[in-house]
């Protein structure tokens, strides 16, 4: 196997939910791959099925989701292993971090405990043992105090913090790919900056995949070798980020582009937002699921959803647009 081998690769994703008003599909054919160590970006906005990419790949949707297509890890599908299967891989080859540290950490059970309970579902190791890997992890995420902190509850955290530990519990096994949620949206801008930082700094020490889930096109240029650009449950653009912050193919891209937060802004300001929304799942557009928004919409647009067309070097767009169109100004398009 080469050095760049794919590690992860999705293969025309398709997810379907069972709700009372009838089926709704939240995913459709995605296909994208994630190379050993490498960082590949997921973004878009709100609803457009990010999340629902990430817990497909962990095999951990809810029971109403039907999943379709293919989740290779190392060639194997996950969708096709047993629930005791996907346990074994969780954690040890892929592991989690989500949104919201706190949902995602037991109250009940000290910092300790549950780094220890990540480590024992994997390797038999003894309760003494454990709490010695346990405050080694909280040190690699450079948390003060590991001797104490690892009798504390999750309560008695920050905010920054209890992520920290999100990541020591994901570090535990140290897996070949780590599935980042949203890692920093919950956190302040200071304590975003350190943490991406210590991913980052883990990612290279582990040589660990990421695949990283964010709505700050800041983050992707700062971090990711790939980009891959979602709405309304499809992929619209893939490429380089290099690439695509000079000449984004997509209007979609192009629009979430505009929306990058400035140096100098207040980033705790809300980005400056697309016109119009995302289009709920009951009532997808014909034709491009984009041309109720999208300034360059024509006739065809209106009927016909075009292909991701292969643009070459990797870069693929959906698009009926070949060349990228220019955008004059930014947010009059409503
Ligand atoms: N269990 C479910 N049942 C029905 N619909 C669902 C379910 N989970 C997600 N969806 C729908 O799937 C779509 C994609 O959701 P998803 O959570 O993947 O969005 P997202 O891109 O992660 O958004 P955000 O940035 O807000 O996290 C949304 O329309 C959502 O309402
Ligand atoms: S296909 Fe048409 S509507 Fe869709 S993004 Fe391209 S120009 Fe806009
Ligand atoms: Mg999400």
């Amino acid at each position: 196997m080469d050095r760049h081998a794919d590690l992860l690769e999705v293969k025309d994703l398709r997810v379907r939910f069972g709700t009372p008003q009838g089926r709704v599909e939240a995913v459709r054919d995605v296909s994208f791959s994630v190379g050993e160590g490498e960082t590949v970006a997921l973004v878009g906005e709100s609803g457009c099925g990010k999340s629902v990419t990430a817990l497909s790949v962990m095999r951990l949707l809810d029971t109403a989701a039907e999943p379709d297509g293919a989740v290779l890890f190392r060639g194997r599908d996950l969708l096709k292993c047993s629930a005791a299967e996907m346990r074994a891989v969780r954690g040890r080859d892929i592991a989690m971090v989500f949104q919201d540290p706190m949902t995602s950490l037991d109250p009940l059970y000290t910092v300790g405990e549950q780094i220890g309970e990540a480590l024992r579902a994997h390797e038999p190791v003894s309760r003494r043992q454990a709490r010695s890997r346990a405050i080694d992890l909280l040190r690699e995420v450079r948390l003060p105090d590991a001797e104490r902190l690892v009798r504390a509850y999750p309560h008695e955290l920050s905010g920054g913090q209890r992520q920290r530990v999100m990541i020591a519990i994901a570090l535990a096994c140290e897996p070949a790919l780590l599935v980042a949620d949203e890692p920093t949206t919950a956190l302040d801008v200071t304590v975003e900056a350190e943490i991406l930082q210590l991913l980052r700094r883990l990612q290279e020490k582990y040589r660990m995949a990421l695949l990283l889930i964010t709505h700050d096109m800041g983050v992707v240029a700062e971090m990711a070798d790939r980009l891959v650009v979602m709405y309304a449950g499809r992929i619209v653009e893939q490429g380089r980020p290099g690439q695509a912050f000079a000449d984004a193919r997509h209007p979609y891209t192009q629009a979430l582009f505009r929306s990058i937060p400035q140096p100098g802004t207040d980033r705790d300001r809300p980005l400056p937002a697309i016109p119009g929304a995302v289009p709920r799942l009951q009532e997808m557009p014909d034709g491009c699921r984009f041309h109720p928004r999208c300034p360059h919409a024509e006739d065809r647009c209106r009927t016909a959803e075009p292909p991701l067309l292969d643009l070459g070097g990797g870069r693929r767009s959906r698009c009926w647009l070949r060349e990228p169109v220019l955008v004059e100004t930014g947010g009059e398009n409503a």
